[in-house]
């Protein structure tokens, strides 16, 4: 990348309130994001650190557009996420997924190989390249292949949270937006979580913004 490139993800200037009360008379607001601003680069992991509700999963969801802002503008490669071409769209949402703190994706009834599958059939790959992902996926996430017949409730957390995110580089993605992804870990396995997600973007290039309320993911010099 040349220094005039657009970095992969742009933030300006963002801001987002809510509605919370609402009256025939008056309307109430709270102010969930307010003029927010950053930059992610490629192969790069950027900590977003904050206490418990001061707005960090709501800019993750402005993000990822499942919600609408306010202000500000949130740029993907050079190019405005409010303003994609519908082939832009679609490889926008290719290259972006997520992992949550909990996986409700993983309470459901499939087993792991239709967990791995659902994103893939999404985007319609052909189903010789989808086994060949999935396969490839999870054992980049840690796992062996006879993990792919299990279902989550026979697996522990650390291991549904490497599902997870097997999941979410199934698709070869270039941003993973990992939303407090350990804190509902035993101690010992955030940090192998941790070291996993500094796997994926050492092998892989992928470039994540790691949201927690502590700042682990520097502690480990990520
Ligand atoms: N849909 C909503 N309606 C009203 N308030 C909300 C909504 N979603 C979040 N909030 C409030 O916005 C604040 C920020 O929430 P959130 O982004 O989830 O914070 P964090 O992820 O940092 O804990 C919190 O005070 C939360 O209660
Ligand atoms: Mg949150």
């Amino acid at each position: 990348m040349d220094s005039h490139s657009p970095p992969l993800l742009k933030v300006e200037q963002l801001s987002k309130k809510y509605l919370t009360k609402k009256t025939l008379f008056k309307k109430e607001f709270f102010k969930a994001v307010d003029n927010v601003s950053f930059s992610l680069d490629y192969n790069q992991i950027l900590g977003i650190v904050g206490e418990s509700g001061s707005g960090k999963s709501t800019i993750g969801k402005l993000i990822l557009r499942l919600i609408e802002k306010d202000e500000g503008k949130i740029e993907f490669e050079g190019k405005d996420i409010d303003n994609l071409s519908r082939s832009e769209e679609k490889k926008f949402r290719r290259e972006t997924s997520v992992i949550f703190r909990t996986q409700n994706i993983l309470k459901s009834r499939f087993n792991v190989y239709q967990i791995l599958e659902e994103p893939l059939i999404i985007h319609k790959f052909p189903e010789k390249e989808r086994k060949e992902r999935i396969k490839k996926a999870i054992v980049d996430a840690g796992l062996d292949e006879s993990f792919l017949s299990r279902y989550p409730s026979e697996l522990s957390g650390g291991q549904r949270q490497r599902v997870a995110i097997a999941r979410a580089i199934v698709l070869n993605p270039k941003m993973i937006l990992a939303d407090e992804p350990t804190s509902a870990l035993d101690v010992t396995v955030q940090l192998q979580i941790i070291n996993l997600i500094k796997k994926m973007k050492e092998e892989k290039g992928i470039s994540f913004l790691f949201i927690s309320t502590r700042s682990e993911c520097y502690w480990y010099a990520c």
